[in-house]
């Protein structure tokens, strides 16, 4: 390999030692006797100093030569002293120059100049070589890390359902048609349906980490056309709060593993993470309703809370519980999908929950009604059609247990663990109304 270590890797037991270093060229100075070459690699940054009587004639000549994130790869001996701003330095033995970069640079990755979101998202690969940027993909990668490992301790199974599908699963809007050969067909908006239908093979606890595509019209900060979602669903629950409780867990753990984990990446991007504090209070939809007329927003019963609701419940909840992770529970069933189960004693009331994170909603979820004849009753009841439905309502029929999911979005989370304001921020490539490329 042309590397050898990191940069934070070379620690004072390497002192005098043979190193081969490599990245992007971040600075040069040049005093005349004396030249420096900072080097940037994912884990930051190595300084090479060139005296020029300790340095080869060719190398010393180099240097100066050497442009802002040309690719080098150094040879040095490590020599630790007070003298380095970090600490120690590379006498470089040998350089070579693997790549040059162009230049005028499209972006500036030493973050100095500011540059827009669309400028630095249509050069995402030198975006990315900000250390602030690259820290938060470096969390992302934790937290599908962190994700994985809880489903695994709890007894999940890892599924994967088809992303090519040929109904609607929440509803009509928002889907993108495709043409699969002489029929019609769309992307899926969620793995809803296959997920519920597991619940009718024994497999009891499962969980699925994949894109889901969404056609929403408006360029919101929060809305992204692919976005990745964490789904699991589960069978013999007793009610909702059995799937709270789950959904609970993962997000404290997933928050608590990058505590742990992240400590530098949290420090570059200057954010102190809050511990989780279970349980997150549940507010019912009632209880929020009444809140927001006390902050002076009325919402009629009945409709989803709005984003300017959320930020409001958001504000109160820090403000009167430090709770920037809160549930909303026991919603309209007009305001849900057909597959949540009601409550029998108050049918306009259905068992479903959304988890709310820093005043956004991050996950929703909910207990599913598992009869087949009240399944179909409510497929009516939304003005939808039971016979496109067939293929799922199969499954109701021949021994579905109670059963319950969440939804949880990546980037949602991970946007609002970071309190990033804007979702595009948290995914490589993103997907919106106007953005197909890069
Ligand atoms: O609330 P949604 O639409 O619920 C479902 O998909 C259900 N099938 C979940 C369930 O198991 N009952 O989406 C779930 C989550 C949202 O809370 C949000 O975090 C994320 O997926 N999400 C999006 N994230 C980014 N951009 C979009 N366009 C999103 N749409 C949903």
């Amino acid at each position: 390999m042309l590397r050898t270590h990191y940069s934070n890797e070379i620690t004072e037991e390497l002192n005098g030692q043979r190193v081969k270093v490599a990245g992007w060229v971040h600075e040069i100075k040049d005093l005349g006797g004396i030249k420096f070459l900072w080097i940037r690699d994912r884990e930051g940054i190595v300084q090479v100093t060139a005296p020029k009587k300790k340095v080869s004639e060719e190398v010393f000549k180099l240097i100066p030569r050497l442009g802002s994130e040309d690719v080098v790869a150094v040879k040095g001996i490590v020599n630790f002293t007070p003298k380095a701003k970090l600490g120690f330095e590379i006498l470089p033995e040998e350089i070579i120059v693997l790549n040059k970069a162009e230049k005028p640079l499209p972006l500036d990755p030493t973050g100095k100049v500011k540059a827009e979101l669309d400028t630095r998202l249509d050069n995402r690969f030198m975006d990315v070589r900000r250390p602030e940027v690259m820290a938060i993909f470096k969390i992302r990668s934790s937290v599908f890390k962190a994700v994985r490992d809880f489903f695994q301790k709890e007894g999940f199974i890892e599924i994967h359902t088809p992303k090519i599908i040929a109904t609607a699963t929440e509803g009509g809007t928002e889907l993108f048609p495709m043409k699969y050969f002489e029929r019609d067909a769309f992307l899926a908006q969620s793995p809803q349906l296959y997920k519920q239908m597991m619940m009718a093979t024994g497999l009891d606890r499962v969980y699925e980490i994949a894109p889901i595509f969404r056609a929403e019209e408006h360029n919101t900060t929060r809305h992204l056309n692919e976005a990745w979602s964490i789904d699991a669903e589960v069978a013999f629950i007793e009610s909702e709060e059995d799937v709270m409780e789950l959904l609970e867990g993962l997000v404290a753990y997933t928050i608590d593993y990058v505590r742990e984990n992240n400590e530098r990446e949290l420090k570059t991007l200057g954010f102190e993470l809050e511990a989780p504090k279970r349980p997150f209070p549940r507010l019912t939809y009632d209880r929020a309703l009444e809140i927001l007329m006390d902050l002076g927003k009325e919402i009629p019963w009945g409709e989803d809370i709005d984003t300017e609701g959320e930020k409001l419940l958001g504000k109160y909840m820090i403000e009167t519980e430090e709770a920037p992770l809160y549930f909303i529970c026991r919603y309209p069933t007009e305001a849900k999908p057909f597959y949540i189960m009601k409550y029998e004693d108050r049918p306009e009331i259905c068992k479903a929950f959304d988890l709310e994170y820093r005043g956004v909603e991050i996950a929703s979820g909910g207990q599913r009604e598992h009869r087949a004849d009240k399944l179909v009753e409510q497929i009516k009841e939304k003005e939808l059609n039971p016979e496109s439905f067939e293929f799922y309502l199969r499954a109701f029929r021949y021994g579905m247990p109670p059963h319950g999911g969440f939804g949880l979005g990546a980037e949602r989370l991970i946007m609002r663990m970071l309190n990033i304001g804007n979702i595009r921020e948290v995914i490589l490539f993103p997907r919106d109304r106007r953005r197909l490329v890069p």
